[in-house]
């Protein structure tokens, strides 16, 4: 088995952190802008329940878009796929996150994929309750459940300082109103939806439920299923081909393991049948993802042959 204690992840971090310098951290979300560059902390998560760390683990990040893989599974499980990719589709774009190009020139004007802002979007519309409350207690309980940590909830300070500034993903909206996507109150959805992206926890709970991933949707430490098969397969499908956005390419080739970035600066890794990954690290590449995350990964990868291709 791979990498077994809290030493070798040491001796990683200390290899990678010098390229912390290299990258910068989100400040289009003001709030962002405060996270300090050079922090970097990896956690793996076995299906036993071992858990080996690295770094200042006690930091906790805001979700971002990684948020976007457990809203998927969410929505999946109380509509079903062909529900939701009625709606979204299933292809990269290799287009950056935020990209409002494709929606105009693809028939029907739906979101190329739910990993992208406007598919997310449109995932996020899709979460059932009566009210953003409702729905959002919904999304935490079930984030909750995955990490095996009940006391996970959002930063206030970052959803409000992403719904004060968020007028790209508000254009985006109003695209997918206007072409009868969403048929939501917008300022509603981008309460939910910023609140879903501030949902924060450490690199721990992060490669737990990265772990769940990895293990098609079994607990082993509960001993039982939290997510259907089908269900947490099409989700690893994802951060396969979608997860690193328009790097994802060139991350299957070099890392190969399904993960899924977020502008915060972290990664949830699931490699699969062996065990999760929760990365942090601020400092971003010109992508907007985790500069010496990805070489974290990338070392991790060769170093103990994770590949899955
Ligand atoms: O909607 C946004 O722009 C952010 N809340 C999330 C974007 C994100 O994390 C992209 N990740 N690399």
């Amino acid at each position: 088995m791979p990498c077994q204690s809290n030493q070798e992840l040491d001796v990683l971090i200390r290899k990678v952190s010098p390229y912390t310098k290299h990258g910068k951290v989100a400040d289009y979300i003001p709030a962002l802008g405060k996270a300090n560059p050079s922090d970097l902390s990896i956690a793996i998560h076995y299906p036993d329940g071992m858990c080996i760390s690295a770094g200042n683990i006690e930091k906790k990040i805001t979700l971002q878009s990684i948020s976007k893989v457990i809203s998927l599974a969410l929505v999946l499980l109380d509509r079903g796929p062909d529900y939701v990719f009625d709606s979204v589709g299933m292809e990269p774009t290799g287009d950056p996150f935020n990209s409002i190009a494709k929606l105009e020139s693809v028939s029907p004007n739906r979101p190329l994929n739910p990993m992208i802002n406007a598919g997310a979007l449109v995932v996020t519309h899709m979460i059932k309750g009566n009210s953003v409350e409702q729905r959002l207690q919904r999304l935490l309980s079930f984030v909750q459940k995955l990490a095996g940590d009940s006391t996970i909830s959002y930063c206030e300070e970052v959803a409000r300082s992403e719904f004060e500034t968020a007028y790209l993903n508000r254009s985006l909206c109003y695209f997918l109103k206007q072409h009868q996507v969403i048929d939501e109150n917008v300022e509603q959805l981008m309460d939910l939806y910023t609140k879903q992206c501030a949902i924060q926890m450490n690199c721990l709970n992060l490669a737990r439920i990265g772990q769940v991933f990895a293990m098609d949707g079994i607990d082993l430490k509960l001993g039982k299923r939290v997510i259907p098969h089908d269900i947490a397969r099409i989700c690893k499908t994802f951060m396969v081909t979608c997860g690193m956005y328009n790097a994802s390419g060139e991350f299957a080739i070099k890392i190969g393991i399904p993960a899924k970035s977020g502008v915060s600066g972290g990664i949830m890794g699931a490699v699969p049948g062996k065990f999760g990954i929760g990365i942090f690290g601020p400092s971003l590449d010109e992508k907007g993802n985790s500069i010496a995350g990805i070489k974290l990964l990338e070392m991790l990868s060769k170093e103990y042959n994770l590949s899955m291709f």
